[in-house]
């Protein structure tokens, strides 16, 4: 498409290094200014196809849709904000009531808040004086967000800790991640070595079982490398917990709100927890985190928990408008996704054929990662490679995501075009053989 960087792309990009704390900007020149269906479009009105959705926030496409807008628009007219945790507004009722339609049965209670790293911070603290015990078991490659108790449980990259210590009572093992078991075993014939690590070391010569408050775990491990478990790793998790009294806290964060194909990531290993968190795609494109519990762990003492803008007037509006589109159109937007996802899929098996540099394709829906390495022998990982192939994409007009050490994210949204989901197909596959090309 001709990519070039402009000066006003220059100046802008320019502007922000000046005024802004540096985060984890990308290191393509994307300046977004409006989004609109499928696409991104730049400040010099260059079009790209989205793969990313905003770090997965788009999930019924950027912008989000007409009527979640309509109904953002009418609250505001009305208000914006009431002060939710003080004094009460129907809204976020409504919201809450409609969200726990989509839960198993027993499910009875939802605390509001602005991110994921907040939902995540509310059942950390919600587990501890549940069951009046301080530990937490998590997993290496997790990410749970970047405040202090969701930190203590993020173990990503350590530039994400880095001179940012100490932290709290978190303890992590290692996450099924099969392409690169860290036991160096194979699926199945491991026998769940990983389910085996947590009863004899952590829990058996560092956290005691009858301390240990909780297990966090993502259902795919997203910022960690799209890393999908078999099913017998969560089944595993879900037993420890119930043999020991801990609680299974799902972080649906990333996973959640229909991109795996179920509205809960957790429903395709048939395994319930007892806490859920949501953030991301399920405030419409506004900020939102959620935290529902089992009815049956109680509740909170008056006053032990709250913020200013959990259950904002606007964000509630967008988020139940939203809600209320997926849960109308469920059936269609379920085998939707199915048949994308099969697009996907066999696409990025035919490059994994293709090209020497994909060393693995794995997903459930449309959560989907591909792992770049310098060759499939050696599962070198290929950081710069990765790295280039995003860049070669951008400048073919689509937008990715990495994720973990040296893979990609596909996440479009989840009703794509499905000729510009093969248009971005194409795009990536080109990015590919290119830098396969030089890397030989
Ligand atoms: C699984 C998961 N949990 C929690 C978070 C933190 O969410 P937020 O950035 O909204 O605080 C993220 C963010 O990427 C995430 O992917």
């Amino acid at each position: 498409m001709g990519f070039k960087v402009d000066n006003r792309i220059k100046r802008a990009i320019a502007r922000d290094r000046k005024f802004m704390i540096t985060t984890t900007k990308e290191d393509f020149p994307l300046v977004v200014q409006k989004a609109e269906g499928d696409y991104i479009y730049d400040i010099s009105s260059n079009r790209f196809i989205d793969f990313s959705t905003f770090i997965s926030v788009y999930n019924f496409g950027d912008n989000s849709r007409a009527e979640v807008r309509k109904a953002i628009k009418k609250q505001m007219d009305l208000l914006m904000h009431s002060a939710f945790t003080d004094y009460y507004s129907e809204g976020p009722v409504n919201f809450a009531e409609n969200l726990l339609k989509m839960f198993p049965k027993g499910f009875g209670r939802v605390f509001l808040s602005n991110s994921g790293t907040e939902a995540n911070e509310a059942a950390l603290k919600f587990a501890r004086i549940f069951t009046k015990r301080p530990y937490v078991l998590a997993f290496y490659g997790a990410f749970h967000g970047r405040t202090y108790g969701s930190l203590s449980m993020t173990a990503s990259k350590t530039v994400q800790r880095e001179g940012a210590g100490p932290f709290g009572p978190v303890v992590h093992a290692p996450y099924a991640y099969c392409y690169r078991c860290p036991f160096k075993l194979e699926y199945p014939s491991c026998g769940m070595a990983c389910v085996d690590y947590i009863k004899k070391y952590p829990l058996a010569k560092e956290i005691p079982p009858k301390e240990t408050a909780a297990i966090f775990v993502e259902p795919v491990q997203g910022e960690g490398g799209y890393v999908v478990p078999p099913k017998e790793f969560i089944e595993g998790l879900r037993e420890i917990a119930d043999d020991n009294g801990m609680l299974l806290v799902d972080d649906e964060v990333q996973a959640g709100y229909m991109r795996t194909g179920k509205f809960l990531a957790l429903d395709n290993f048939g395994v319930k927890a007892d806490i859920y968190t949501f953030a991301k795609s399920i405030g419409a494109g506004l900020p939102m985190g959620v935290t529902v519990t089992r009815s049956a762990l109680g509740d909170m003492k008056q006053g032990a928990h709250a913020n200013t803008f959990g259950g904002n007037a606007t964000v509630a509006a967008g988020a139940d408008a939203l809600l209320g589109y997926v849960r109308k159109n469920m059936d269609r937007i379920e085998s939707g996704i199915k048949e994308r996802s099969k697009i996907v899929m066999k696409r990025l098996n035919d490059m994994k054929d293709r090209y020497e540099i994909v060393g693995d394709v794995r997903g459930i829906g449309l959560m989907i990662g591909i792992e770049i390495v310098k060759d499939k022998k050696s599962k070198t990982p290929g950081i710069e490679e990765r790295n280039r192939i995003i860049k070669e994409a951008f400048e073919g007009g689509l937008v990715l995501l990495p994720a973990g050490e040296c893979s990609i994210r596909i996440i479009p949204q989840l009703e794509i075009d499905k000729k510009v989901l093969e248009r971005g197909l194409d795009i990536l596959e080109e990015a590919i053989r290119r830098v396969s090309l030089n890397s030989q």
